[in-house]
Formats: C-alpha cells, sequence, structure tokens
C-alpha cells in the first residue's frame, strides 16, 4: 500500500500512548473523478488527506484500536487487502498501517453495508509528509462524499477511544442509504444499466432521476426507468386510460372484462346489476392498486368501493370480478421475459391478537417488506389503507376486533406479485400478452392478467388482461420472493441494443482522444476535420473551443470534461474528436470509458501540476497512459515514438498501435516496424506509411516543404500523429492526402471561409 508504511519504522511509538488524544485528520481536498483517472477506469472519489501527528501512530501503536474499530465494523475481516486472503486488512492493522489506508477500509465497508458495494481503494503517500492520497470506487459523488464523512467520524471516534455504538454505526450506514436512495439509481433502471456495462455499453446519466443515456452521440438509446426511446407516448397515454384499453383490446379479441365507467353510487350498482356479480369497482387512471375493490357482492360493498374509487382517479368502473391469481407479465420487444404471480395475504387468528397486532406479527415482520424501494414487499399499515379497512369491514372486522383461533383473514388481494412463474406461461397466454402491448403500441409493457393457471389457454378458465402499464417496475422479477430472478434489464439492454454479442463497438461512435500539450488543439483539430471529410458529422472539444463540424459553438477552451461530455449527449454527433490535457485527466477523468483511437504526443508540462503532486516529466507517463488504457480491442492508439517514453505505452494498448516520428530512425519506430508493426513517418520530404517494413508514401499530399510554407501552423509531429489517426480510422489514404492539403492551419482563416459559406461540402469537391 502506501510507500510510506513500507519504509518506515514499525512500533516506534512508545508503549503508554492510550492517553493521547489525536486531531482530526485533515481532508484537504476530495476531488471526485468522473471518468477513467491515473487510479482506475471507473469513477472514484479522491481524497487528499493530512494525518497530522497519526502520521507518526501507526495502528499497532495506539491501544485497542484494532479491538475497537473491527469491534464496530466486524466485516473488516473480509477485507483481503493487499495480502490477498481473508483476514488481510486485518493482519495489516495488527502489524501497523496507516489512518489514510485505515480510512479508506472503512469508507468502502460503509458502502458495504449500505448495499452500495465497492470492490476498488487505494491509499498512496505523496511527496509532503503526513499527506495521503486516498480513493475508492465511487458509482455516485454524494452517496460517496456521505460515506466519506461518515466513516471519518467513525475512524476517529476508535482512534480516540470516544464513544461510538454499534447504534451509531447503524445510524451512519442509514445516512450512507439514504443517499443511496436519493441520489443513485432506482432498482429498475439500475439492472438496465447494469446489463449494458455487462455488454461494454457506456451509460451517462442525464439528470438526477432515472434518465440515462446509454451509448454516445448518434448511437446513443435513452431510458427513463423502464421506458425507451421507443416507447410511443400515445401508447403510454392509451396505457393509462384502462377503459380505452380495454375496449381496444376487446375489438381484437383480446379477453378483457367487461364493465362500465359510471358518473355515481346508484349507477356503480346499476351496473353491477347488468354486468353480474360479483364485479370489481376501480378508478380507471390510478396505479398500485390504489382504490381497487374486489369480488363486491351486495349494493352496499359496491357503493362503499365507488366512495374508495372516487377519489383516486378521474372516472370510476366498474367490471366483472375475474376469478383467479393477479399475475404480471413483461413484455419487452414482443416477447414475454418474465411473469410473476401474486399472492392473497392473509393473517389467522389465535383467538387474542387483534387484527393490527396480527398484520405486525404475522406479515410486517416479514424482513422482505420494508418502506424503501430496495424492499419486494411494502409494509401494510391499517390505519391509512382504506382499502384494507373494507376488506375487512366486508369480512365483518376492524383493526380491533380479534379474529378466533384459527381464523384465516384476507388483509390484501393483490400487490404481491412474488412469485416468479416465467416458465409456466403457456404459449397463448404469452401470446395474448405481446399482442395487448402491439395493441396499445408498448415497446416494453407490464401485462395485468387475472388467470385461475397461467399455464392454460386464458379462454378455457375464463381470465382476463385486466390492465396494460407502461414504464412497469421491473423488481419483481429481478428479487422475487418466490423463484428466480430473471434477466429483464439484459432483455431490455438487447431490446435496445439488438446487435450480436461480442460486438465491441455497440452503442459507440468513433471516439478520438488526443493527450499532451505540444500542438495538440491543432493536432486535434486536423484530425476532426479529416473525420468530417470521412463522412461523418463530427463534434471537436479542443483548447481553441468546441465546434460541431465546422461551427464553433463555443469559444472558450474546451479541452476539458463538460466540453467533452457536452458532444458525447449530442444526438447529432457521429464522431467526437478530444483533446485531454494532462490536468483534465487530474482533476475530472476522461470523459469516455474507452475510445477508437487514442493519441499521446509528449509529456510535457509538469512543471504546472504541482497541485497533483507531479514535479518531473517521467509521473506524467502514468498520467497520459489513461488515454492508451482506454482504447478498445478494436481501435488503435497512436504514439510518438521521439519520445521512447510515449512509445513505451504501446504494450498497455488493448488495441493496435501506429508509431509515427519526423526522423525515421527514431529507435521505438524501428523496433516496431521490424517487429511489423504501422508507423508514419518522413521520407525523401514525404510523408510514408509503413506497414512493418513495406512503405508507401501518402497518395495525394506533395512535398513537405512546399505544405508548410501554407501550413505554418502545424507541426510535423502533429500531421503524422493526425494521418496515423486518419489511417487507423479507415479514411480512404487519398482523402487523408487531400484533406491534409485543404485544411486550414489558422482558425482565424478558416472560421472566415465558413463565413464566406462553401455551399458544397469539401468531401463531395474532392470526390
Ligand atoms: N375485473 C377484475 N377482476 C379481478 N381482479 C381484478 C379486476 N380488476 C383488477 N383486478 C385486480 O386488481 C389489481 C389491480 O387492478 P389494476 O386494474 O391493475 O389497477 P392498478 O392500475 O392500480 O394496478 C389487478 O392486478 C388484479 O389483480
Ligand atoms: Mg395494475
Amino acid at each position: 500500500m502506501a510507500a510510506a508504511e513500507d519504509t518506515a519504522v514499525r512500533g516506534q511509538a512508545t508503549s503508554n500512548v492510550s492517553a493521547l488524544r489525536f486531531d482530526d485528520i485533515r481532508l484537504l481536498r476530495t476531488n471526485y473523478l468522473r471518468g477513467p483517472n491515473v487510479w482506475t477506469y471507473r469513477p472514484v472519489l479522491e481524497v487528499w488527506l493530512d494525518l497530522g501527528r497519526l502520521e507518526d501512530f501507526p495502528s499497532n501503536t495506539i491501544e485497542g484500536f484494532t479491538e475497537r474499530l473491527t469491534g464496530l465494523l466486524p466485516a473488516l475481516i473480509e477485507h483481503h487487502c493487499g495480502v490477498g486472503e481473508r483476514g488481510g486488512f486485518i493482519q495489516r492493522l495488527t502489524e501497523g498501517t496507516w489512518a489514510g489506508h485505515v480510512m479508506e477500509h472503512v469508507v468502502i465497508e460503509l458502502l458495504n453495508l449500505a448495499g452500495m458495494p465497492t470492490g476498488f481503494g487505494q491509499t498512496r503517500s505523496t511527496s509532503q509528509h503526513g499527506v495521503y492520497r486516498m480513493v475508492f470506487r465511487a458509482r455516485d459523488e454524494q452517496v460517496a462524499r456521505a460515506a466519506l464523512a461518515e466513516g471519518h467520524r467513525l475512524l476517529m471516534a476508535a482512534i480516540n477511544n470516544d464513544p461510538f455504538t454499534a447504534t451509531d454505526v447503524q445510524r451512519a450506514v442509514a445516512a450512507v442509504k439514504a443517499k443511496v436512495e436519493d441520489c443513485y439509481l432506482g432498482p429498475s433502471t439500475a439492472a438496465i444499466v447494469g446489463a449494458a456495462t455487462d455488454r461494454g455499453i457506456p451509460h451517462m446519466r442525464l439528470n438526477s432521476g432515472n434518465l440515462v443515456q446509454l451509448g454516445y452521440g448518434a448511437s446513443q438509446q435513452r431510458i427513463w426507468t423502464a421506458e425507451t426511446d421507443y416507447t410511443s407516448a400515445i401508447a403510454e397515454s392509451i396505457a393509462s386510460d384502462k377503459e380505452l384499453t380495454k375496449s381496444l383490446l376487446a375489438s381484437c379479441g383480446v379477453p378483457v372484462p367487461e364493465g362500465q365507467v359510471v358518473e355515481s353510487a346508484e349507477e356503480a350498482w346499476d351496473a353491477a346489476d347488468s354486468i353480474g356479480l360479483p364485479v370489481a369497482v376501480k378508478p380507471s387512471d390510478a396505479n398500485h392498486g390504489r382504490g381497487v375493490s374486489l369480488e363486491l357482492t351486495t349494493r352496499e360493498e359496491v357503493m362503499d368501493a365507488f366512495a374508495v374509487a372516487e377519489p383516486e382517479g378521474s372516472d370510476v368502473m366498474v367490471e366483472r370480478f375475474v376469478r383467479g391469481y393477479e399475475h404480471r407479465l413483461l413484455v419487452v420487444g414482443g416477447q414475454v421475459v418474465a411473469a410473476a404471480r401474486g399472492e392473497v395475504i392473509t393473517v389467522t387468528g389465535d383467538g387474542q391478537s387483534t387484527v393490527a397486532a396480527l398484520i405486525d406479527k404475522q406479515l410486517n415482520s416479514d424482513p422482505r417488506r420494508g418502506a424503501e424501494e430496495e424492499f419486494p414487499l411494502d409494509l401494510i399499515d391499517l390505519p391509512t389503507d382504506a382499502k384494507l379497512q373494507l376488506e375487512l369491514l366486508r369480512q365483518k372486522l376492524d383493526g380491533n376486533s380479534v379474529p378466533e383461533a384459527g381464523r384465516v383473514v384476507t388483509i390484501q388481494r393483490n400487490g404481491n406479485l412474488g412469485v416468479d412463474c416465467t416458465d409456466q406461461v403457456h404459449p397463448e397466454v404469452a401470446h395474448a400478452a405481446v399482442l395487448a402491448a402491439r395493441i396499445v403500441g408498448l415497446d416494453i409493457a407490464g401485462i395485468d392478467m387475472v388467470a385461475q393457471d397461467i399455464g392454460r389457454p386464458l379462454a378455457a378458465q375464463g381470465g382476463a388482461i385486466v390492465e396494460v402499464n407502461a414504464g412497469p417496475g421491473l423488481l419483481m422479477h429481478l428479487k422475487p420472493a418466490v423463484g428466480s430472478p430473471r434477466p429483464v434489464g439484459r432483455a431490455i439492454c438487447d431490446h435496445l441494443f439488438p446487435d450480436a454479442e461480442g460486438d465491441g463497438a455497440v452503442g459507440r461512435i468513433p471516439v478520438i482522444g488526443v493527450a499532451g500539450s505540444r500542438g495538440t488543439s491543432v493536432l486535434a483539430r486536423l484530425v476532426a476535420w479529416l473525420v468530417g471529410l470521412g463522412g461523418h458529422h463530427t463534434g471537436l472539444a479542443c483548447r481553441d473551443g468546441l465546434f460541431l463540424e465546422r461551427r464553433r459553438v463555443d469559444a472558450r477552451d474546451s479541452a476539458h470534461w463538460e466540453a467533452a461530455h457536452r458532444l458525447l449527449v449530442n444526438r447529432a454527433v457521429q464522431a467526437v474528436v478530444i483533446e485531454n490535457g494532462a490536468e483534465t485527466i487530474l482533476r475530472d477523468g476522461l470523459a469516455y470509458d474507452r475510445c477508437e483511437v487514442g493519441i499521446v504526443t509528449d509529456l510535457d508540462g509538469a512543471e504546472s501540476l504541482a497541485e497533483f503532486d507531479i514535479r518531473e516529466s517521467d509521473q506524467m507517463v502514468k498520467v497520459l497512459r489513461t488515454q492508451v488504457d482506454v482504447v478498445l480491442a478494436e481501435g488503435t492508439a497512436v504514439l510518438n515514438a521521439a519520445d521512447p517514453r510515449v512509445a513505451g505505452l504501446a504494450p498497455l494498448c488493448d488495441g493496435a498501435v501506429i508509431l509515427y516520428a519526423v526522423d525515421p530512425r527514431a529507435e521505438a519506430l524501428q523496433a516496431h516496424q521490424a517487429a511489423g508493426g504501422k508507423a508514419v513517418l518522413v521520407r525523401q520530404d514525404r510523408v510514408v506509411l509503413a506497414n512493418g517494413t513495406s512503405e508507401s508514401f501518402l497518395p495525394g499530399l506533395g512535398r513537405l516543404t512546399v505544405w508548410r510554407a501554407s501550413h505554418a501552423g502545424v507541426e510535423l509531429d502533429g500531421l503524422l500523429a493526425a494521418i496515423a489517426a486518419g489511417w487507423a480510422l479507415g479514411i480512404p489514404l487519398n482523402l487523408i492526402g487531400a484533406g491534409v492539403e485543404a485544411f486550414e492551419a489558422d482558425l482565424h482563416a478558416a472560421l472566415a471561409s465558413l463565413q464566406l459559406s462553401q455551399t458544397q461540402p469539401l468531401n463531395e469537391q474532392l470526390a
């Protein structure tokens, strides 16, 4: 772990330190790295902390500390730490480790306890005495900050032997959990996003709720919980009107309970009379079972049910009561991908307890029940549940009645879809569900169906579809109370991105990252120019501004995370070129998870990065390697062979490598060529593309001395890097050559000529 730990003298402190008090560990700076960074591919919270006097007191020198800490967080035993086995971290504690490293594990453990497990953490010393950089994986910034604050408090209490009880730990965990609930994705959305991640599809949250972009630019698909770009707004409106939905289904021969909309309790009873008893009464446009009353058989019940339904929606419906179990079928892209059956919830009297007490004892004590979203079942709250009160009334009971021993009391007839029954669905039933989704027009639909046995055709048993839901919840299929979870997130992801598995480019557009400091803006512009000629609507974020095609939409320095993010969100953009300085990588991380082409030009600029504890150019290798680490397996790293340290990044690349150098004698370049690699170099005053040792001139581009006379702004090595990138992207070579000739290196001239308005795109002129 921390370098300081390995070198410092162990156990140097006195034996009598238990009476010492330590000042708070100071958090100097916390930095949320939102993309791939010097630590890892994923977002992390990076914390710069000053241990103060604790720097001289590793864990083993603080009396009772290890026992206190493991007493509060017993699961620390599971942290392997560097040791690589269970108990590894405890071993580090007893041998002596520093407080920054301990803080890392405390925070990670709190995140685990809060249900957002995080596998990654690291702590490193800096060049400053007692100052460490501690990082941990953090899916969400707010959650990470909450875990840090709670962990910090807990750790200081354990160090100073201040009162901190198990209840305090619970409170800390609850605080982190509350942040997860508030800030992180809901379970349905998280399941879809998780499936996308499994398929290598990037995601970006577009609001603080569940609106998420999967994929980049023009290749993206959006989801909002279980609604997608394909979910028709008309279909959604139809689904929210039960009467309209039923009439459309009925007209296509899908079985639905006959019924009608009524205006008054009187009319409700008249309707029930003509439909035939028993009936169901419900609001026409509510959800979650609100205001639904079932199996009503008397005038009084029907009229009471009307009063329960009326305030919940715009209209009240009376319909035939369908016998059987409640079912929910999830249809995705024309297929039933999961089905769940509801249970009728009952309590059994003991001759002593009231109904209210029985509910608490027999139902609310179930660990699957809870108020938060993560629980598959809700808590039952009799005083606020009018429907339940009515259900009891019909059984001639209320909350205070004491049912005799053995009497079964119905508490809830619906809303408890806990039993997975996907494998039992009869093909004809599945067909009806798929048809219903199609009639309404939904790509993803939750079909509410009542049937005695989902394994038999509906007609034979009088089963029917009672409702079609847009944006259905997925939790019942992800965490069924009985049966196995169904991969519904994956089904939705595959529906949005139907491409064959193993295709790494699903949901992606070409992303070209440029890292370095020397001439990188012009280089980025030249690459964007070439990509544009290649026929892509191209976005560019560089120090010269933010560009869409050749239009500059922002003139400010745009070599930073937000600008790049803006491009990746843009649906019009088919390719993006993004310039990344070292500072961007250190402060924010990269804006993209992976790229098609990663260019590294040089390792300059260390002198301005003291803030990040970077003092010499050798340290820059670790920073700029990030650009190479993220190259896709089917992508290419373009590296400057003039600096052997840059060329030395080649083995880190998952994809191909093209080296470039003005001087063909550059050692790294020659070695690469000899090994059959691709290179771009200069011979006889012309640009040469090398495939191993076989070389050819770039067509369409003449002598470089001539070219340079009119392109003063572009350095020769930048030119080679851009050509290499164009080659890597498969842009036709003569288009690259001609494009380089036509490029306006002078930004102002380029913008001016744009204003003169070229009506014909250049790629057409060149064709
Ligand atoms: N006509 C009916 N016959 C039998 N059960 C019904 C009927 N209508 C609704 N239900 C039951 O009540 C549940 C809730 O009704 P539903 O119309 O789906 O309302 P919500 O929009 O509140 O979910 C259904 O899932 C079903 O179990
Ligand atoms: Mg329903």
